[in-house]
């Protein structure tokens, strides 16, 4: 152990046994790590939750405890599930001091990191995963449960490709041996919330979870949200949907039929006539069930992301889904140790690919390589984003810079950075990781995408053949 007391470096627990690996995710005040127990062969995560960030950011004890006490008693098939938890305090641990959350690791990341900016997924696989959304959401209401906070990062993918919803962190009960309560509480992110947050007063719970679901539909079906907050005053495109015109415009014209009846009901502003979480299933959409098989799922997945050449920029390692296909459809019977598990996930990974995740696991940096030295690469990619950004855009440092890109709803900001990289040849190659530190993952992703096809880069841009 570390004593110099100046700075000390205080050692991750073992947490129920399990150990803490890598990073793989991570919010506000929260870190998620791998967790592994290396003597039963058993991987899950950890999520740290840190107790004392400054400025009390942190989140109260009391909200946690809440967070705890309402995860742990939901099991479900579309629940993540939370294992145990230990609350190591400062001053009585050894250790980096925080709430620690063993949690179901979901090896597929987030559902979102398979939607490609603008294009979205297809409607098949839309219609799949938003049969789980409404399973899960439909379950913690019986339990008397608001989650409040549905939202492409909180969906997560398990094993076999099922949706697992989880953070509880902003969640309410609302519902107590059958009486119903008004919630108060003004929280949620801006572009998923229900407009009668903004009001004054209470409101009721079930429907602001309806409102969060139609627009994660919104998003699975043309890759973007549709406002980037539900106020007249300072959204075009929520003035244009209330006054029935945001259907004439790409990409939402895209939506129609029987998918866009249910979005209109799903994002009904009087929240007193949006549809009922139990009468989901029996709309028409929603009555002609997906199609897709569990063994066609990888390939779903990763169409939209495929068919743009984004995966292809994003991971050219990834080889063609047909041999993720039939990678995924094997048995696997290996009884050793962390083996089915460390099976399950390479498959899945290998057969939905990440957008994100190159590497090492990073839910907010995309990345993407460039046949050239880093010193090069720094050079190109901040002449190209000069050209295209006001003056006080890009703050550059030597080695980095800092990007903020505002236009209009879609304004983003984060850090560049070029490290020499041998992944995709010898020598000579610069990996070029963006990391988003505000704005919608979409939109960054588009960013990035813009960047990669831009005429000055475009030949350096090292791409596989997805
Ligand atoms: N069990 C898990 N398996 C894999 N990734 C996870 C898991 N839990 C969380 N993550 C990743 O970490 C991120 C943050 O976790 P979350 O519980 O949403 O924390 P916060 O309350 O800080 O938002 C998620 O968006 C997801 O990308
Ligand atoms: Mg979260």
């Amino acid at each position: 152990m570390n004593v110099d007391a100046s700075s000390p470096v205080l050692a991750y627990p073992t947490i129920g046994g399990y150990r803490i690996g890598e990073q793989i995710g991570g919010g506000g005040f929260s870190k998620v790590f791998r967790a592994i127990d290396d003597a039963k062969g058993r991987v899950a995560a950890c999520k740290v939750v840190n107790l004392y960030a400054p400025d009390g950011y942190a989140p109260s004890l009391k909200d946690l405890q809440k967070e705890v006490q309402v995860h742990k008693s939901l099991k479900s098939a579309n629940i993540l599930e939370f294992l145990h938890y230990e609350l190591l305090e400062r001053g009585k641990t050894q250790h980096v001091p925080g709430l620690y959350m063993l949690l179901e690791l979901a090896v597929g990341g987030d559902l979102f990191d398979k939607i490609a900016p603008d294009v979205g997924v297809p409607e098949d696989l839309a219609k799949f995963y938003f049969a789980q959304l409404q399973a899960a959401v439909s379950f913690i209401h019986e339990k008397g449960v608001a989650h409040r906070d549905l939202k492409p990062e909180n969906l997560l993918l398990a094993a076999n490709g099922n949706l697992k919803l989880t953070d509880f962190g902003l969640c309410a009960v609302y519902k107590y041996k059958g009486k119903k309560r008004l919630l108060s509480g003004r929280c949620g992110s801006m572009p998923y919330v229900a407009p009668e947050l903004g009001g004054q007063g209470g409101y009721e719970a079930e429907p602001v979870d309806v409102w969060g679901m139609g627009i994660v539909l919104v998003t699975m079906l043309v890759g973007n949200t549709p406002w980037d907050e539900p106020s007249e005053a300072t959204s075009p495109e929520y003035q244009a949907y209330l006054a029935g015109q945001l259907w004439n415009y790409e990409p939402w014209n895209r939506i129609r039929g029987a998918a866009r009846d249910l979005v209109v009901q799903l994002l009904t502003v009087e929240p007193i006539r949006r549809i009922r979480v139990q009468d989901i299933p029996s709309h028409p959409w929603c009555m002609t069930p997906s199609q897709l098989t569990r063994e066609q799922l990888p390939e779903a997945l990763t169409q939209g992301l495929r068919s743009t050449g984004m995966m292809a920029v994003a991971d050219p390692t990834f080889n063609d889904a047909s041999y993720a296909v039939s990678r995924s459809q094997r048995v696997f019977g290996d009884s050793q140790w962390g083996s089915q598990w460390n099976q399950q996930e390479s498959q899945f990974m290998r057969a939905t690919g990440n957008l994100t995740q190159g590497g090492d696991y990073d839910a907010v940096t995309t990345r993407f390589w460039l046949t050239l030295p880093p010193a090069e690469a720094y050079d190109m990619v901040r002449e190209y984003l000069a050209s295209q950004l006001p003056e006080d855009g890009i703050q550059a440092r030597s080695t980095y810079f800092r990007v903020a890109k505002a236009a209009g709803g879609r304004s983003v900001r984060g850090t560049f950075l070029f490290q020499e990289s041998d992944t995709h040849a010898p020598t000579g190659q610069t990996l070029v990781s963006m990391r988003r530190e505000k704005g919608s993952i979409l939109h960054w992703r588009a960013f990035w995408w813009t960047i990669v096809r831009a005429p000055q880069l475009d030949g350096y841009v090292v791409r596989g053949d997805s």
